[in-house]
């Protein structure tokens, strides 16, 4: 027959004891844990917003403005063929007429340059007479002419949206 447990031993820490000491672990615990999650609810917040106005902002860039004023027609003496390589835009005055005729290849879109015939491409050496027809290279098509307007103060503006038929000038 084994002995009976001893009733004298000592029965350890009191439970509540134990309780006492967990609850008083857990507490900091559970207060960092909230903190925590607060502190991701708010952060996913201020992400959200940030990531909401900055999708709305538009990341679009419109390049140049194919409207503008290229100055008034005095600047530009008859038999001038001044080229605006930012424009790509070819200025042209013959007596009291003016022209805009783009510099823009229509090979692969190379700038072309006035030369003594009309004008050169430097990249594959398309060549186009003073109106912008080919005349020799690959350039599948003439050189486009594009409207010139006087405004209201006396200056030109050539409008690079209006395609005008080849030889138009306009009379200044
Ligand atoms: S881009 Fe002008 S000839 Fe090719």
């Amino acid at each position: 027959m084994g002995a009976a447990p001893s009733t004298n031993e000592p029965a350890g820490p009191p439970a509540q004891q134990h309780g006492d000491h967990d609850t008083a672990r857990q507490i900091p615990r559970r207060n960092f844990l909230a903190w925590l999650s607060g502190a991701g609810v708010v952060g996913s917040l201020v992400a959200g917003v940030f990531s909401t106005f900055v999708f709305m902002k538009p990341r679009v860039t419109y390049g140049q403005p194919n409207r503008f004023l290229i100055g008034h027609p005095e600047e530009f003496p008859s038999g001038a063929r001044v080229a605006i390589d930012t424009k790509r835009v070819c200025i042209v005055r013959e007596g009291n007429k003016v022209a805009a005729i783009s510099t823009t290849c229509t090979h692969l879109g190379c700038i072309v340059a006035p030369s003594q015939t009309g004008f050169q491409c430097p990249c594959h050496g398309s060549q186009f007479d003073v109106d912008g027809n080919v005349t020799g290279g690959p350039a599948p098509k003439a050189l486009a002419w594009f409207q010139v307007s006087l405004t209201p103060s006396g200056e030109l503006e050539v409008d690079k949206d209006n395609e005008i038929q080849t030889g138009t000038y306009l009379s200044v």
